[in-house]
């Protein structure tokens, strides 16, 4: 039984019925930790589907080891952000119930953009949630608590089930995390927030990663050799909407007739690194997508691979033969 997924192996969206095996509602756990909590609810509750999501892999391994020596076949970790979790992996309704305990504050300004509960985060979640659903926060952080509160009401989309907006300290049966122990040993208050939906967003968000299926190559016509291209290589950014991609370095193998260029793609929050193998051949120049880290193929990935061979063209003067990116 292996309850890690990746986004390698899954659809956008995904189809939770065929992974579970079942049709059940699904609830999901952002930044689970040790996974002590969702653990917790997936034994106590077999009737429900668990998913959760987690930027730290070696949280992710723990946890999955945790469940597959508890037999709990109703719980996935898959290491992602959440952002992307709940946008792209989930269609409208599909989620019933969402927790996040003790989510990172992130309270820098140059940190923001990995903040959980912004106005994007209330958008995304009300056009995916289910209407009988709630999402669920625990925090120790009064500053995160009404950043929260001001960021699900603000465009009407949620709705408070507590009078002022929370309660002071956990309900009684809400299994305690391993952060809620901690700020408890230390005395400290803790808030529970939880939102309803009222209405969805005018709008419906769109998931901004596109993967594709094909390969993406291009051939060149040939160029000398690969120095000559591991010389002129000086590293470079380009940006097209929500893609960017930034080449950081080129490197030759020691019989010289291949290259590995190293880059940085971002299809909005997705972000991964790539090798672009670029091998020298007598009757043509192949540029391609390595697989050796498997990266998920986006329109991001495509672009990186498409730009440098049109780099390599302009700079080295030749012409491509194909181009499949
Ligand atoms: C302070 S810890 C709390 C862990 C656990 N929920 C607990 O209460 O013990 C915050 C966790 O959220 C994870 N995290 C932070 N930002 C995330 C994001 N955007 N998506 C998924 N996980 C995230 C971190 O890796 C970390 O494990």
């Amino acid at each position: 039984m292996n309850t890690i997924l990746k986004l390698q192996s899954l659809r956008i969206p995904s189809d939770w019925s065929a992974v579970f095996g079942r049709h059940a509602p699904i609830h999901l756990e952002i930044g689970f930790g040790d996974g002590r909590f969702i653990i917790n609810l997936a034994q106590r509750n077999p009737e429900t589907n668990f998913v959760g999501v987690e930027v730290a892999y070696e949280f992710v391994k723990k946890a999955s080891r945790k469940a597959e020596l508890a037999n709990l076949w109703n719980v996935k970790f898959i290491p992602i952000d959440a952002y992307i979790a709940i946008g792209c992996l989930f269609k409208r309704n599909d989620l019933h119930t969402l927790y996040s305990n003790f989510p990172d504050p992130w309270p820098r300004k140059r940190h923001a953009k990995r903040r959980l509960f912004t106005q994007e985060f209330a958008f995304i979640l009300a056009d995916r949630i289910h209407p009988d659903g709630r999402a669920i926060l625990a925090t120790d952080s009064p500053e995160f608590r009404d950043f929260a509160l001001e960021n699900m009401l603000k465009d009407g989309y949620f709705a408070s089930e507590f009078k002022n907006g929370y309660l002071k300290g956990l309900p009684d049966n809400y299994p305690r995390t391993k952060y809620a122990e901690k700020w408890l040993a230390e005395g400290k208050e803790l808030y529970f927030l939880s939102f309803k939906l009222v209405q969805r967003p005018e709008r419906p968000f769109i998931c901004p990663i596109k993967r594709s299926t094909i390969m993406p190559h291009v051939i060149l016509k040939p160029i000398e050799n690969g120095k000559d291209f591991v010389t002129a290589f000086q590293p470079f950014d380009l940006r097209y909407g929500e893609i960017f991609v930034r080449y950081v370095r080129a490197f030759l193998s020691q019989d010289m007739k291949t290259a590995m260029v190293e880059a940085y793609v971002g299809d909005w929050r997705l972000v991964q690194r790539i090798l672009i193998a670029i091998k020298f051949r007598r009757e043509e120049t192949l540029v391609k997508l390595d697989h050796i880290n498997h990266p998920v193929v986006t329109e991001g990935v495509k672009l990186a691979v498409k730009q440098i061979a049109m780099w390599i063209a302009e700079k080295f003067d030749v012409e491509p033969i194909a181009v499949k990116a």
